[in-house]
């Protein structure tokens, strides 16, 4: 055909590193996979069973159910978010089922951003904030978290990332319509304390700002860290959009089950995009949400429940994996949440600078790139995580996910110790 034939919102997004290194992967015989985010291990058995009484019991689940969500599924998401949110959640005019927390971003920015508004995005970034963005018709606007100075030996620490007050308040302006937040964040694994949301709190009311918050790793929280919702904070409720994924809470990733939570000021615009675009979700899927989540709340707070031991759990997992790198001269960031943590790879990089690639290719690329075929390791380079112009500063971490099981972790140790006296410093 002669005519263009992409729509202008596609320019520049049509790139993916993501696709590329995971068909790298896919293409290497013997390759640990720690660059996606999701478990390798069995979710749990409530909520397999949930699953299958949702296939096989009432036959009305293989149908459509109500547009915004399966009843008994927003109704449980309405109590049992509303206490941590201390809001009289209304199931019907407060909660949006979405496929995955990925429709949840994308019907937000949809129904919110337009033409030339400013969206403020906190890097490093879950990749896709800024395609969403450019698709509604935004600019966004970054502001970088900074790893404040440590003490020599000291190992370094998600929480020693952090935003600069005045740089911070130097990107609301009048144009600004929303401000992107992700706690606990993905890639760094950041669990934002009290006073920085209350900073963000206070600029987004100061500049009349919408957050939109993803939370998809809320349960995820290490060494007491406590996660806290912004739309709690005084004032925030009216102006939040809050975003959960069923798949991280459940381990359940391919479900694809997300949901919103904000007021219906808000609410009434995503439903008019969810109405024309996506319209519902899979039934079965919700069941299988809902009765999980009805377990959760029978068991909230007790040993016995998911949101108390898949945490221990996988902080298991995340010291595993910590010791595994040190043990070879990396430097891993701890993290306070998520799947995730970044480690440092700047030694190697002053020892191997010259790692095949386009000159131009970020060097954390290179290294990725290199390690999947060499060493039989995916990782995810976090230059992917931030905008063009900051990949520089970025260029010398990779992104490993650790929520694996016990014998993936063990293959990792194998392969980082065959490859130990080319990384020791
Ligand atoms: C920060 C963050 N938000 C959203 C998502 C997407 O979640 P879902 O699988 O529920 O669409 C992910 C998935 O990795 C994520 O890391």
């Amino acid at each position: 055909m002669a005519k263009r034939l992409q729509a202008r919102r596609l320019d520049g997004i049509d790139h993916s590193p993501w696709v590329e290194f995971v068909k790298l992967a896919s293409e290497e015989a013997d390759v640990v996979n720690f660059g996606e985010g999701f478990p390798d291990f069995s979710p749990p058995e409530f909520a397999v069973e949930a699953f299958q009484h949702a296939v096989s019991g009432d036959f009305m689940l293989n149908q459509y159910t109500k547009a915004f969500g399966y009843p008994p599924l927003t109704k449980i998401l309405a109590s049992f978010f509303g206490k941590f949110l201390g809001q009289e959640i209304d199931p019907l005019k407060n909660v949006l089922v979405t496929v995955g927390a990925y429709g949840a971003l994308f019907t937000a920015f949809q129904a919110l951003v337009d033409e030339g508004d400013e969206v403020i995005i906190v890097e490093p970034f879950f990749y896709c904030y800024e395609p969403m963005t450019l698709m509604a018709g935004g600019r966004p606007v970054f502001v970088s978290l900074k790893l404040s100075p440590i003490q020599k030996g000291e190992p370094d620490s998600s929480s020693n990332w952090q935003l600069d007050p005045t740089e911070l308040a130097s990107k609301f302006t009048s144009r600004t319509k929303a401000f992107i937040l992700n706690t606990p964040n993905n890639p760094l694994g950041k669990v934002f304390s009290r006073e920085e949301l209350e900073l963000v709190a206070s600029l987004c009311q100061q500049h009349d700002v919408v957050c939109i918050t993803d939370e998809v790793y809320q349960w995820l929280v290490f060494d007491g860290f406590q996660h806290i919702s912004i739309a709690s904070l005084p004032g925030m409720w009216e102006r939040t959009l809050t975003i959960g994924s069923a798949g991280k809470t459940f381990s359940v990733t391919g479900w694809k089950v997300g949901w919103v939570l904000g007021p219906d000021s808000l609410m009434k615009h995503l439903r008019t995009v969810h109405q024309n675009s996506i319209d519902q979700c899979a039934t079965q899927c919700q069941a299988a949400v809902a009765q999980s989540f009805e377990r959760e709340q029978l068991h909230f707070g007790q040993p016995s429940s998911y949101f108390v031991q898949f945490p221990q759990y996988i902080q298991r997992c995340r010291d595993h994996m910590i010791q595994s790198l040190q043990s070879v001269g990396l430097r891993p960031v701890i993290p306070q949440g998520s799947y995730f943590l970044i480690t440092d790879i700047s030694d190697f990089k002053n020892k191997m600078p010259d790692l095949p690639g386009a000159a131009d290719e970020p060097y954390d690329r290179r290294f990725v790139k290199w390690m999947i075929k060499n060493k039989g390791l995916m990782a995810i380079p976090v230059s992917t995580f931030v905008s063009v112009p900051h990949q520089k500063f970025f260029d010398h971490y990779i992104r490993f996910c650790f929520v694996k099981d016990e014998s993936t972790l063990r293959a990792m140790d194998q392969k980082l110790q065959k490859w130990k006296a080319e990384l020791m410093p």
